[in-house]
């Protein structure tokens, strides 16, 4: 390990001044390998993986497992999502581990007798869980890709879970919020409370014993300790016992599948990202061909044109979303090749006026905004192989229940299908056949892990939670890299907006936008509004004139950081 510290090991006084300097700035740098999560004890189990001469996949599993430990707010082995992987060669897969529909579910499944939908049950109770993917999908790529043994990558999280780690002020928090202020939704009552019955206070070492079994079952027999054996009877069962709808036949037929990545380039650049059942790779280098075709270099960042631009973007990318994405295994006919390509961007941007908002029309053909509830993490190696990652469970805390046997909570992300066939709203409820429920049918997500690479080369890895924001919160800070020659740190913590089609509106965050600009903006025809925060990215570069990763996890992220060698 030619570790900066190491380097400097004859100066004990400046190696810890370096320590220091390395863990308060905004970025870190490392020669070897590196993880940026939402929680820097897992970036860490990830680290130690690659210093025990694992690879990417292999940290990029063991980084997962632990943050369903230290991350519960996102982090999961109940929920799903997507992985980007950029082989040293330069050949890049993906695995798709989202959540399914279970065998009973049906386009009407949430509805009441007047076909509105009944107690908001597509968020709310387990009727809103998806069969879970996450350990299927970590399996599928191990089995293919990884190095060291399975167990050796899951055993790290059984440890944390059983012995504890401390409690931060950022868990704690949200444990108060969703433990006092919901005891309607059972796991929370107990979830964070150690033996006395109190929630765990920061300092204090947090245990999860029953996790732990539930993670040793996944250690010793793979996928199907998961699937299969005591922890598929006991979801069972206690989808049975609680008004849930998922059998041990759901999870036995869940599969993982690997898929080609959607691909676009930017002035010489080449996007890699994910394709359907996720609509951010698609939306992603749409946008990115019609910022091109603006010749965006050319235009002040932050400025009135600016804005104006990526919101029109984001507009008629939001639009063909909501038109022509679902789960490619159901709309084989989705027309991914006439999306990505430079001349429909062209086309696109044909009506476009400089000087006047568009108009969404929801007759013609967009969902509330998202929270942060989704986790990112990037992890490059010593060999060059890069990952971006991103999983969820919806909502924070998924829907917020699981069984105290099993220790885990599931998710709610059958509220990412159209609930109401037929019905698309002006508030952006959506209702376009691409993406209505169907037995077995993966939800339309917007998770949009990304790498950018330049020569065959990972450049950047990037992405970030917030639902639909996901997408134009990585679109801007890959623009904010590429067009704009921004340090990751500074790209991610740059001013973003956020545009869906509908509802029409610019969302901005606020204190980052110029009043001038705001009211040029209105002028124009948008309608603006201010937000406290968009994204939680956690993002990687390399640069090959140094030959050096630089990592940067997002300011808004309570216990997130970077963690290299
Ligand atoms: O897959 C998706 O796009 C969403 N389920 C992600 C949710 C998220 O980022 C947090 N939002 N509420």
């Amino acid at each position: 390990m030619k570790n900066i510290f190491t380097k400097n090991v004859a100066f004990g006084f400046s190696l810890l001044l370096l320590f220091l300097i390395n863990s308060v700035n905004a970025q870190t740098i490392a020669e070897n390998g590196m993880v940026v999560s939402d929680n820097v004890i897992a970036s860490q189990v990830g680290v130690d993986i690659l210093k025990k001469g694992g690879n990417a996949v292999d940290a990029v599993i063991a980084t997962a497992f632990a943050l369903e430990v230290t991350h519960p707010e996102a982090g999961n082995i109940g929920g799903g999502g997507f992985m980007v992987f950029m082989k040293s060669t330069g050949d890049v897969t993906t695995f798709d581990f989202r959540e399914k529909a279970p065998l009973a579910a049906s386009p009407t499944m949430f509805l009441d007798e007047k076909g509105k939908i009944k107690d908001n049950s597509n968020h709310k109770g387990l009727l809103a869980v998806g069969v879970p993917g996450t350990v299927a999908g970590l399996y599928q790529a191990h089995q293919k890709y990884g190095k060291l043994p399975w167990a050796d990558l899951v055993r790290p999280s059984v440890d944390l879970a059983k012995k504890g780690f401390t409690m931060t002020y950022g868990l704690y928090n949200a444990a108060v919020r969703v433990s006092d202020n919901d005891p309607s939704e059972d796991i929370m009552k107990n979830y964070f409370r150690g033996e006395n019955g109190e929630i765990v206070k920061p300092g204090e070492t947090w245990k999860q014993p029953a996790l732990a079994k539930t993670l040793e079952q996944i250690e010793i027999h793979g996928r199907d300790g998961f699937y299969k054996g005591v922890v598929a009877q006991e979801i069972e069962d206690y989808m049975k016992a609680n008004g849930g709808i998922i059998t041990k036949e759901d999870l036995e037929k869940y599969e993982a599948v690997e898929r080609e990545p959607v691909q676009g380039t930017f002035n010489g650049y080449d996007i890699y990202s994910m394709p359907p059942p996720s609509s951010g790779g698609v939306a992603l280098i749409e946008m990115m061909n019609l910022m091109e075709e603006a010749n965006i270099t050319e235009i002040e960042f932050n400025s009135t044109a600016y804005v104006h631009l990526v919101a029109e973007a984001m507009r008629r990318a939001f639009a063909d979303r909501a038109e022509h994405l679902g789960d490619p295994d159901f709309n084989p006919e989705m027309p991914l090749d006439k999306l990505l390509s430079k001349d429909f961007a062209k086309k696109r941007f044909e009506n476009l006026d400089l000087n006047k908002a568009s108009i969404s029309d929801p007759a013609q053909y967009g969902h509330p905004y998202g929270g942060d509830h989704t986790t990112h993490f990037s992890v490059v190696d010593k060999d060059g192989n890069a990952i971006s990652m991103t999983y969820t469970l919806e909502n924070s805390y998924g829907v917020k229940m699981g069984s105290d046997k099993l220790g885990f909570i599931f998710n709610n992300e059958m509220g990412d299908f159209n609930p109401v066939p037929g019905q698309t709203t002006s508030t952006g409820q959506i209702g376009s056949d691409p993406n209505l429920v169907a037995p077995e049918k993966r939800m339309l997500s917007s998770m949009t892990p990304t790498i950018v690479a330049k020569d065959g080369k990972p450049y950047l890895v990037i992405g970030s939670p917030g639902g639909r924001t996901i997408i134009n919160t990585v679109f801007q800070t890959v623009l904010n890299v590429l067009a704009y020659d921004m340090r990751i740190d500074r790209a991610i913590e740059a001013m973003k907006i956020h545009h869906q089609w509908l509802p029409d509106m610019i969302l901005y965050e606020h204190n980052l936008l110029s009043p001038d600009t705001r009211d040029a903006l209105q002028k124009m025809g948008h309608t603006l509004r201010p937000t406290t925060n968009i994204g939680v990215l956690m993002g990687i570069t390399y640069d090959a004139s140094t030959k050096l990763y630089t990592g940067a996890s997002d300011s808004s992220s309570e216990d997130g950081g970077a963690r290299g060698y």
